[in-house]
């Protein structure tokens, strides 16, 4: 039996649709999507395409549904995916690149998540008929494992061109761009630009209940849209669920800068204790990952005993912790779960 989580520091997932947001969903006005006939899901699509610079947009059920229509749109069996080796869809998503779309991935160890342009071009296979086909590289921003971390628009800009030399697609997975967006002061648009696809999501630091979307051209959106029906994400009436994300999109956006001084405030907090240390000192967005590996107590145990303590954080690796802010967590409850901190690590 799970103890009750007071400060719940696991995911940005967590956070429940608050009574506005309820309130939008109540009334929006619905239609069966499947025969497109929703207009809020409609209107959804358009803001979303809007803000990413893209023709076309496509409401989906998760981002990984959008990681995943996205591949497979993008790609033909066979072919090759160059991506850092700490994508989240190659951690979390079940191997669905391989199931879904029968790709697979050439992975190279970014540096807190970044790919450069030089060292995707020495991965990128010749037209030599024996080889598999590089088609596709995918990115993510803000890369998740990697803490959050902001992937630069200089470097998306050299490896777009590096695409068009070799005639690659490119996908971004910007489940929590606009985190990016908020940090840097950079619109979604300006980083979604070389993208052929880009899949982002509501109901991360945005607090909807569910949904992403997937924005590109509008070619590659009528295509997504068949695979979307083909992976059993056809909606009907999910104006309700398109409503919420709106509301999130207009109102929730503006505020994720407190998440980011929370997030780094818990981490100059955990810092200070002696064995914690921040994996990656500068904490961009709101993502911390702590490594405990100097204590020597294993993060299934430190997840336990925090739990204890009312905390919550997941387990990230073997001695690694992660623990991510969001619009739940106030600057008091960092306070307090820097000192569940201290107590659990200095007992
Ligand atoms: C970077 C990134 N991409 C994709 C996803 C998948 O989103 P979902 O949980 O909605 O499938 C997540 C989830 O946390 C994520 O962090």
């Amino acid at each position: 039996m799970l103890n009750k989580i007071l400060i719940d520091l696991r995911s940005d997932t967590v956070t429940k649709p608050t009574p506005a947001m309820r309130k939008a969903m109540a009334e929006a006005e619905v239609g069966d999507d499947v025969f497109l006939e929703d207009p809020t899901v409609n209107r959804l699509q358009e803001v979303v395409a809007d803000l990413l610079g893209k023709e076309a947009a496509l409401f989906v059920p998760s981002g990984t549904m959008g990681n995943q229509i996205a591949i497979r749109g993008l790609t033909q069996p066979g072919d090759e995916v160059i991506c850092e080796a700490d994508a989240h869809f190659l951690h979390y998503e079940l191997g669905g690149i391989a199931a879904l779309s029968g790709v697979h991935a050439r992975t190279i160890r970014g540096v807190r998540g970044v790919i450069t342009a030089e060292q995707i071009a020495a991965l990128i296979r010749p037209a030599v008929y024996y080889m598999p086909t590089t088609k596709l590289i995918a990115l993510e921003n803000t890369h998740n494992r990697a803490g959050g971390a902001i992937f630069p628009v200089e470097e998306i800009q050299k490896i777009a061109a590096l695409a068009k030399q070799h005639d690659l697609r490119l996908h971004l997975d910007g489940a929590r761009l606009w985190n990016a967006s908020a940090a840097t002061g950079i619109p979604p648009h300006e980083y979604a630009h070389a993208f052929d696809s880009v899949s982002v999501c509501f109901s991360k630091g945005l607090g909807a209940p569910v949904g992403s979307a997937l924005a590109g051209s509008r070619e590659f959106i009528a295509r997504a849209r068949r695979i979307r029906k083909m992976f059993g994400g056809g909606m009907r009436q999910a104006g309700i669920l398109a409503a919420a994300a709106i509301y999130a999109l207009e109102h929730q956006r503006a505020r994720l800068v407190e998440d980011h001084r929370n997030a780094r405030r818990l981490a100059e907090g955990v810092a200070d204790i002696p064995g914690l240390e921040i994996e990656h000192e500068s904490v961009q967005t709101n993502i911390v990952i702590i490594n405990i590996a100097q204590t020597r107590m294993e993060a299934a145990t430190a997840v336990t005993a925090l739990l204890q303590e009312g905390v919550g954080v997941v387990a990230f690796g073997l001695y690694v912790l992660r623990a991510v802010t969001h619009s739940e967590i106030t600057g008091e409850d960092i306070e307090s779960a820097v000192k569940v901190f201290r107590k659990v690590f200095l007992r």
